[in-house]
């Protein structure tokens, strides 16, 4: 399937995690609320978990991206989804089975989103991906926000997309990491329908405006 329409999505990382229904509401007009869980295992930082993703889903009508940047998601991705989370990623480098938790995300109701790190070649995955509606292309190295975008990763982008189109599958395609102003052209360029943007929103003084100013860039 072509592109599908662009998709923006703050993350919270960046926001003040003392003011999330607050930080939320700033974002408005946006199409996904991106969620980093960070567990202090599969990366070094350590964010939030399932109880907060239950209030912040209660707190607002942005559907949530849970991007989960942890070990074990066979364990615990499942609960995001039953969470109400609208797409769950959870990373390739950290299950053997990544079809398997596919497959469950799907059944609880969730889209399933395998997200693919810096230093991890997307060729082996090729062939999986009927069994995902998103992919996320990490643009830096997992772990922080307010990294600088790494131009060279959106090879990989441009590989998704040719197999995506190939095949005629319905995925979104998705970028994490200096994803700015500056950036998000080239992103969308390679492939990318669905921006991940944390500093650039957070950091503005005003993130709906930020949001629209990324979303008419990534627009063609
Ligand atoms: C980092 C996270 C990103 C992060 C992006 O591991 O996955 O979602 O919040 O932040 P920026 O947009 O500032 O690079
Ligand atoms: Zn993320």
């Amino acid at each position: 399937m072509a592109k599908q329409q662009t998709y923006v999505a703050p993350s919270i990382l960046s926001a003040d995690f003392a003011r999330l229904a607050d930080e939320a509401a700033a974002a408005h007009g946006s199409d996904w609320l991106h969620v980093d869980v960070m567990d202090n295992h599969y990366v070094p930082n350590l964010t939030l978990g399932l109880p907060v993703v239950k209030s912040l889903k209660a707190a607002t009508d942005i559907p949530l991206d849970c991007h989960l940047m942890i070990e074990n998601p066979d364990r615990w991705a499942v609960g995001y989804a039953e969470a109400g989370a609208v797409n769950v990623s959870f990373h390739a480098e950290t299950t053997d089975n990544p079809v398997a938790i596919a497959k469950d995300l799907r059944a609880a109701g969730s889209l399933a989103g395998l997200a693919i790190d810096r230093d991890t070649p997307v060729e082996p995955y090729l062939s999986l991906l009927r069994n995902f509606d998103t992919v996320l292309i990490m643009t830096i190295k997992a772990g922080f926000g307010g990294q600088a975008f790494i131009p060279e990763l959106l090879a990989k982008v441009r590989t998704i997309r040719r197999a995506i189109d190939a095949d005629d599958l319905s995925i979104r395609l998705e970028v994490d990491g200096g994803i700015n102003t500056d950036t998000i052209e080239a992103a969308a360029e390679a492939g990318a329908d669905t921006f991940v943007a944390g500093s650039a929103v957070y950091g503005a003084d005003d993130p709906a405006e930020a949001v629209r100013r990324l979303r008419a860039l990534a627009t063609p």
